[in-house]
């Protein structure tokens, strides 16, 4: 009996979830215009709320990362250093990268031109699909030049990305970040012009030597 009605059950509720007006409608009527930062995050919060839209939007990430797989590695754990992990990384953070890329406010001609193409629900299901996937943990290769980074890294940086480089809902996640990827950033910030720019993290890069950042990308990369 149960052998039967499994799948009968299964292949059905399959097609609910898929009916538009049922199990997704909240998250998939989306009108299709560019949405403000408030429109966004308020409508995380409430998928985030209510555990129905949280599955469906997961599903909708999960589906829509497909593309972003080649790059950032299936399940968001980059194959390249110079391109980041998305696996692991706070929700916010990225639904406001990935805003930041389609207003062309942070610059990657590629990244701006998939981030533009995705819909407002698109854009929430990927950060809610990474932001629960797993970073896989890379021990540091040189044990005495991450120390150095710890002492640099735990006098400033712990402030707002935290002891354990966990981030917050505001401040990315850098535990576990590729390496040349979070040398390339510092790099950027301590430049203080170019593709990226936040004063916050300028003013905190603009002492750091080359030394300094070798030193704290080796910390950082190998935090868990
Ligand atoms: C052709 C390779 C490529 C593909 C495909 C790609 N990305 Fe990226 N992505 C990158 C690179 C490279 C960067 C770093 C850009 C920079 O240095 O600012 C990046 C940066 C990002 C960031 C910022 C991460 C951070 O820590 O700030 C997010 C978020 C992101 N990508 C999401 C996505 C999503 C979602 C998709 C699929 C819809 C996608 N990317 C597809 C190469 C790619
Ligand atoms: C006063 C708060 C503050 C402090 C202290 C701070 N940061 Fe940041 N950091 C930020 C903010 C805000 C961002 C995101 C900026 C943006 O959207 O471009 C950021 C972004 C980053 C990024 C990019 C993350 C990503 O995924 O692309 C890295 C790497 C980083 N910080 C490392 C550091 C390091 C290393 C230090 C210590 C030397 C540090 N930060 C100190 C606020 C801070």
């Amino acid at each position: 009996m149960q052998r039967i009605w499994k799948p009968i059950l299964s292949c059905l509720l399959g097609a609910l979830i898929h009916l538009p007006g049922l199990a997704q409608a909240p998250v998939a009527s989306a009108p299709a215009r560019p949405a403000s930062a408030v429109d966004l995050n308020s409508r995380l919060k409430a998928i985030e709320a209510e555990p129905r839209q949280f599955e469906a939007s997961y599903k909708i990430g999960r589906k829509a990362a497909a593309v972003c797989a080649n790059c950032h590695g299936e399940g968001g754990n980059s194959p390249r250093s110079d391109t980041p992990n998305l696996a692991g990384q706070n929700t916010a953070y990225l639904l406001d990268q990935v805003r930041q890329f389609s207003e062309g406010r942070r610059k990657n001609e590629f990244m701006e031109g998939i981030m533009r193409a995705l819909s407002v629900d698109e854009k929430i299901g990927v950060a809610i699909f990474y932001a629960n996937q797993t970073v896989v943990h890379k021990p540091a290769a040189d044990a005495a030049l991450a120390a150095k980074g710890k002492s640099y890294y735990d006098r400033t940086c712990f402030r707002c990305h935290g002891e354990l480089g966990m981030g917050s809902e505001k401040f990315a996640r850098v535990a576990g970040q590729q390496k040349d990827y979070l040398a390339a950033q510092l790099r950027r910030y301590r430049e203080g012009k170019g593709p990226r720019i936040d004063p916050l993290m300028a003013a905190n890069a603009r002492n750091m030597t080359d030394a300094d950042i070798d030193a704290v990308v080796a910390y950082v990369s190998s935090m868990k």
